[in-house]
C-alpha cells in the first residue's frame, strides 16, 4: 500500500523535562537480573543527561555478600552488556555513587543497618533525608519489606509538608488477585502515604503510550469522531513472539490474564477511551482513568463462551526455529491449563462507548511482536462509487503502532491516477524515529526520573489496580475451577479458529500480525 510521510515537524511551546529532586535511592534485588538489565542501564542514561540531582546516591540491598567494589564491578559489567557505547571512565565516575548492603530481607537489624548507613550517606552527599526505596524483588516479599520499614522507621503512613517524604517504587503484578491487591494496598498505607506510592506499569512508560493522551487532547480533529458515533470497533493487540523462557516458574502460576491483561491492555483501553482531563496532572489524569475502568463492562460466568478465547502455545516454528510446547517448557506441569494467550471481547459501558467493542488480544509464541491500537471507523453510509465496482468503501482506520516501528498511520480512500474514476487506500504515516531522528528511550528511564522527581501521572493508583483485578475476578475463579481451558495453537501461529470466531462471528476481522 502507499504511503505517504508528513515532511516537517517543529516544536511548538517548551519542552518540559523534570529533573529529579535531591534523594538517596535504596534498590532492593540490587544484585538482581531487572536491576542490571533495566534499572542501572537507565540510570546511567540519565545520569549521562544530567537529570540526576548532583547530591544523588544509590544503596543496593541484597542477599548476596559483596563489598562496594564488587558490587559496582558488577553494574558496571551490565553497563557494558546492555548499552554499547559506555567507556569505562564514564562508567568508573557515574558508580562512584553507588554502595551495597548486604542483609536478610526478614531480619529487623538489616533494616537498622540500612538506616545506620543511609544517615552516614546523607551526611556524606548532604542530603536532607530523602529517600526512594524501589523494591526490585519477588512480589511476594513486597508486604514483608513494606513492614520492615516502616517498623525500622524507614517510612511514614502520612505525607508531612514540612519533611521529606520516603516514596516506595514497586512494580507489577499487584496482587495476585482482588483479595490479595486488596491486601497489599491496605500493608502499603499503613506503611507510606498514597502520594508518596509509584506502582510500575512499565507500558505507562513507553513513548507511544505516552503520546496517546498528546495524540487524543492536543488536536481537536479526532475527539468529535472518537465516539460511538463514528467507531465501529477497538483492536488491542500485544502479541509477543518470545515464549516464557526461564520465567516459566512464575509464568504458570500467572498465565497471560494475570501477566497483561489486568495490567497493560486494561491500562492501554483507560488512556484510548478515557475522557480529557481537566489537566496533565497526576490526579486528574488518574481520576478519569479510574472513572473509565469502572465502565469496563465486567465480566459474567454468562458471558464467557461468547467473549474470552484462552489459548495455550504447543510445539512449532518460529524464525524457522523449532520451539517447544508450552507443556514441555521447564517448571511447568505437564497437565498445566495455564492460559498463554488470551482474546477477549469487552465493552465500555458509558454514554461514549456504548455498544462498542474493544477486542483485546495478547499472547506468547505468536508470528509476530506488535503492539498496536487499533480505532476502525464506521463505514459510510451509501457509496457513490457502485459504478466500478466499490458497493461498500473500506473503513478508515487509525492505527497506534506501540512497538515495534513506533508511530501512527492513518488509512484513508483516494483517487489513484489514470482513469477517470479509480480508489486507492493511502496510509498517512508517522514514524518516530524518522522524525525525530532519535531512538525511542527506555521506558524505565521516564519511569524512575518521574518517581524520583515526584510525579505520579505514570503510576498506577491502588484503586486503579483493585478495580482492574475486580473485573477479571469472574474469569479467574472459572479458570481456578478449571472451567475455562485453553485451546491449543502451534507455537508462531498469526491466529487460530476459535480466536477468529470470537471477532469474525460480528463480522470483523483481526488485524493480521504480520504486515500486509
Ligand atoms: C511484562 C510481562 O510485564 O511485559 C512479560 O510480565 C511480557 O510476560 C512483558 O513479556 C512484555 O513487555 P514488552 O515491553 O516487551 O512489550
Amino acid at each position: 500500500m502507499p504511503q505517504l510521510k508528513p515532511s516537517l515537524y517543529k516544536n511548538i511551546g517548551a519542552c518540559q523535562e523534570l529533573t529529579a529532586s535531591p534523594a538517596g535511592l535504596v534498590v532492593f534485588g540490587a544484585s538482581g537480573d531487572l536491576a542490571h538489565r533495566k534499572l542501572f542501564p537507565s540510570l546511567f542514561r540519565l545520569w549521562q543527561r544530567n537529570l540526576l540531582d548532583e547530591s544523588f546516591y544509590l544503596l543496593g540491598c541484597g542477599r548476596k555478600e559483596l563489598s562496594d567494589e564488587k558490587f559496582r564491578d558488577g553494574v558496571k559489567a551490565g553497563l557494558k552488556k546492555f548499552l554499547s557505547d559506555v567507556t569505562d571512565d564514564q562508567a568508573e565516575s557515574f558508580l562512584k555513587r553507588f554502595y551495597y548492603i548486604i542483609g536478610d530481607y526478614s531480619d529487623r537489624r538489616f533494616y537498622e543497618s540500612i538506616k545506620e548507613r543511609l544517615d552516614v550517606l546523607d551526611k556524606e552527599y548532604r542530603m536532607s533525608g530523602s529517600r526512594v526505596f524501589y523494591l526490585s524483588v519477588p512480589p511476594d516479599i513486597y508486604d514483608k519489606i513494606v513492614q520492615q520499614l516502616r517498623d525500622g522507621g524507614l517510612s511514614c503512613p502520612t505525607a508531612n509538608k514540612n519533611q521529606p517524604n520516603p516514596r516506595l517504587v514497586i512494580e507489577k503484578p499487584f496482587g495476585h488477585d482482588l483479595e490479595t491487591a486488596r491486601q497489599l494496598n491496605r500493608t502499603i498505607s499503613r506503611c507510606f502515604d498514597e502520594s508518596n506510592v509509584y506502582r510500575i506499569d512499565h507500558y505507562l512508560g513507553k513513548e507511544t503510550v505516552q503520546n496517546i493522551l498528546m495524540f487524543r487532547f492536543a488536536n481537536s480533529i479526532f475527539e468529535p469522531v472518537w465516539n460511538n458515533n463514528y467507531v465501529d470497533h477497538v483492536q488491542v493487540t500485544i502479541a509477543e513472539k518470545d515464549g516464557v523462557g526461564r520465567r516459566a516458574g512464575y509464568y504458570d502460576n500467572s498465565g497471560a490474564i494475570r501477566d497483561m491483561i489486568q495490567n497493560h491492555t486494561l491500562q492501554l483501553i483507560s488512556l484510548a477511551a478515557m475522557e480529557p482531563p481537566v489537566s496533565f496532572d497526576a490526579d486528574s489524569v488518574r481520576d478519569e482513568k479510574t472513572k473509565l475502568l469502572k465502565a469496563v463492562r465486567p465480566f459474567s460466568e454468562s458471558s464467557f463462551a461468547e467473549n474470552v478465547v484462552l489459548g495455550q502455545y504447543s510445539s512449532g516454528t518460529i524464525n524457522g526455529q523449532s520451539v517447544a510446547g508450552y507443556l514441555e517448557e521447564e517448571s511447568v506441569a505437564g497437565d498445566s491449563l495455564t492460559e498463554t494467550f488470551i482474546a477477549a471481547r469487552m465493552f465500555v459501558d458509558n454514554w461514549r462507548w456504548s455498544g462498542v467493542p474493544f477486542y483485546c488480544r495478547t499472547g506468547k509464541c505468536l508470528a509476530s511482536k506488535k503492539t498496536e491500537i487499533v480505532v476502525t471507523f464506521k463505514q459510510m453510509p451509501h457509496s457513490m462509487f457502485a459504478s466500478i465496482g466499490i458497493e461498500q468503501l473500506p473503513p478508515n482506520i487509525l492505527i497506534m503502532r506501540i512497538q515495534p516501528d513506533e508511530g501512527i498511520s492513518l488509512r484513508f480512500q483516494a483517487k489513484g491516477p489514470g482513469g477517470k474514476m479509480c480508489l486507492s487506500t493511502l496510509e498517512m504515516t508517522f514514524n518516530y524515529k524518522d522524525i525525530f531522528g532519535v531512538e525511542i528511550p527506555e521506558a524505565y528511564q521516564r519511569l524512575l526520573l518521574d518517581c524520583m522527581a515526584g510525579d505520579q501521572t505514570l503510576f498506577m493508583r491502588y484503586d486503579a489496580v483493585e478495580i482492574s483485578w475486580k473485573l477479571l475476578e469472574p474469569i479467574l475463579q472459572d479458570r481456578r475451577g478449571n472451567k475455562i481451558k485453553p485451546v491449543q495453537y502451534p507455537a508462531g501461529a498469526a491466529s487460530f479458529p476459535q480466536a477468529d470466531e470470537l471477532i469474525e462471528k460480528d463480522g470483523r476481522k483481526w488485524r493480521p500480525l504480520k504486515d500486509n
